[in-house]
């Protein structure tokens, strides 16, 4: 009797050892595979934001080497090849604003997108046409909405001003209500329209639609219906980054050397 309790307990701990060891093992082996795969998602983001193509024969990381990468440091406005030890593939600003050394508080007056932390060094993806002038600048943001963070990106022409395409690669907002920044219509009315007026950020989502004959329409998106505090957070992040805190340096750096 004793004997078969122990040869019970016996085989259920030699189970639970032999598949704990194939859960680690998978885990371990996978976790290439995973970051990989993390990678690759923001990739495809990037791609269809900055509108390049994935052709058959190609792999994302393929298509993605059109693409050029630069470190920007937001204080300066300059943009680097190198910073710290980070290798520019995997650097993740995001992971950043956990570390002190690496981001800085912004101050809650200037915090209209409520994201209380801002690395001190983003990342940016540039779109070069056959004359190596810039074509496009993919550029991510960030910013509350109704239920949480709102994290994408906004692709911009070479005049540094209008907007060629917005993608939003997580978020917590509600399907149908504020869910609809991820509504394809919506992202396609965003393309022609302008950021900056008279050197100030004028881009805003309004409430209802934008007029047709409204002589500001330019600066003007149309409202996600029922949902004005999502379409509140995206104009707000919209003028945080495009802000002297955000790319606003960047653009005056660009334009002073072409
Ligand atoms: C369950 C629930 C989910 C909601 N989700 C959102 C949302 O994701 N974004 C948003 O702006 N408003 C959302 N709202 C509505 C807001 O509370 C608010 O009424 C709305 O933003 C006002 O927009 P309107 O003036 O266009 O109606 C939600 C409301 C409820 C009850």
């Amino acid at each position: 009797m004793n004997e078969s309790v122990i040869k019970t307990i016996g085989v259920a701990f030699a189970v639970c050892l032999i598949c704990s060891l194939i859960v680690s093992l998978s885990a371990v082996s996978l976790r290439e595979q995973q970051k990989e795969n993390k990678l690759n998602d923001r990739r495809v983001k990037i791609l269809e934001v900055a509108d390049i193509k994935i052709e058959p024969d190609q792999t994302i990381a393929e298509a993605f080497t059109k693409l050029e990468q630069k470190f920007i440091d937001f204080n300066t406005g300059k943009l680097m090849d190198e910073y710290k030890n980070f290798n520019i593939d995997e650097y993740d600003q995001l992971i950043s604003l956990k570390d002190s050394t690496l981001s800085s508080p912004v101050p809650k007056s200037e915090d209209i997108a409520i994201i209380k932390n801002r690395e001190n060094v983003g990342k940016i993806f540039i779109l070069r046409d056959d004359d190596d002038n810039i074509d496009k600048l993919i550029l991510p943001i960030r910013g509350y909405g109704l239920w949480g963070t709102l994290f994408g990106y906004i692709a911009l022409e070479g005049d540094f001003n209008t907007v060629s395409g917005i993608t939003y690669y997580e978020h917590k907002e509600t399907p149908g209500l504020g869910a609809e920044v991820d509504n394809v219509d919506w992202k396609k009315s965003w393309i022609g329209k302008k950021i900056y007026q008279d050197n100030q950020v004028a881009l805003t989502v309004i409430k209802g639609k934008v007029a047709n004959d409204d002589p500001s329409k330019l600066y003007k998106v149309d409202g996600l219906s029922g949902a004005t505090i999502t379409g509140r957070g995206v104009s707000n992040m919209i003028n945080y980054w495009f802000g002297n805190s955000g790319y606003a340096k960047l653009f005056e750096e660009l334009d002073y050397e072409s």
